[in-house]
């Protein structure tokens, strides 16, 4: 099914009704990855108490936060539904780390994308083989870049179609959602953290500041995307 026919299908549906569609359409091959941030906690509890068959995963870089770590086994507890974490291969990580040392990600964009490829890339291409789409967090508020983007795209890198199903939600559609829902979160959200990745590369941003502050902020502000979301697929995006 190409894009734009895709697109058709789905406009005007709740998203609990888009999320069904496309779990049916595709059956077996729809995929959530969540980083357990406020967006893909409010995502897991649609798919999760709705009984929506979609596969939920995480990339468990090995450098996440306890926090995080919490709010998976929380999570667990509560829905009782499985989240498959996929880590880095073994060989390249014990590579890396004995040749450049734990925290080699602080000297240079070069590095960090070579951390950020071995911990989060490698087993994402793993996670993704096989399925058609691939559902996300992302909203268009997040970033600049973000706001370019649709919330149904095509991903030429992973060869599948990108669902993000809370791309108009603004963050006080996210918090709402949270609290009536009574959903659990991750508590360095109310501590200035709007977005929460690994410990060594994610902090706190103060008011007024931007959204992706927090994240390698000590890297060139254009170079900050990590590459799980290569801005490169934009250029192909909406091809159908
Ligand atoms: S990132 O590109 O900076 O790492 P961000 O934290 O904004 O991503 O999260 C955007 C979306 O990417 C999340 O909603 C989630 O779908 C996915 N994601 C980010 N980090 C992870 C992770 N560690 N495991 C699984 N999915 C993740
Ligand atoms: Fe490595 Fe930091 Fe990327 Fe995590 S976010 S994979 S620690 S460079």
């Amino acid at each position: 099914m190409i894009l734009a026919e895709l697109k058709a299908q789905l406009a005007g549906l709740s998203v609990v009704d888009k999320l069904k569609y496309l779990a049916d359409k595709f059956a077996d091959s729809v995929i959530f990855s969540t980083s357990f941030g406020w967006e893909d906690q409010a995502i897991t509890h649609l798919i999760f108490s709705n009984n929506i068959p979609i596969k939920v995963f995480t990339l468990e870089t090995g450098r996440l936060l306890p926090e995080t770590y919490y709010v998976w086994n929380r999570t667990l507890e509560i829905y009782n539904k499985p989240i498959h974490g996929y880590y880095p291969k073994n060989e390249l990580l014990e590579d890396l780390v004995n040749t450049k040392g734990p925290n080699s990600f602080y000297e240079s964009v070069e590095n960090r994308k070579e951390c950020c490829y071995i911990r989060k890339i490698e087993p994402l291409k793993r996670a993704l083989q096989g399925n058609e789409i691939w559902v996300t967090g992302i909203r268009a508020e997040q970033s600049q870049n973000r706001e370019d983007m649709h919330d149904l795209e095509w991903d030429e890198g992973n060869r599948l179609v990108k669902f993000h199903p809370i791309f108009e939600w603004t963050l006080e559609d996210v918090k709402a959602y949270i609290k009536e829902n009574n959903i659990v979160y991750n508590s360095l959200h109310d501590k200035g953290f709007p977005s929460i990745g690994c410990a060594p590369c994610t902090r706190a941003v103060q008011p007024g500041e931007d959204f992706r502050a927090g994240r390698w902020w000590w890297e060139d502000q254009s170079k900050k995307e990590c590459g799980l979301h290569n801005t490169a697929e934009k250029a192909v995006a909406n091809k159908g």
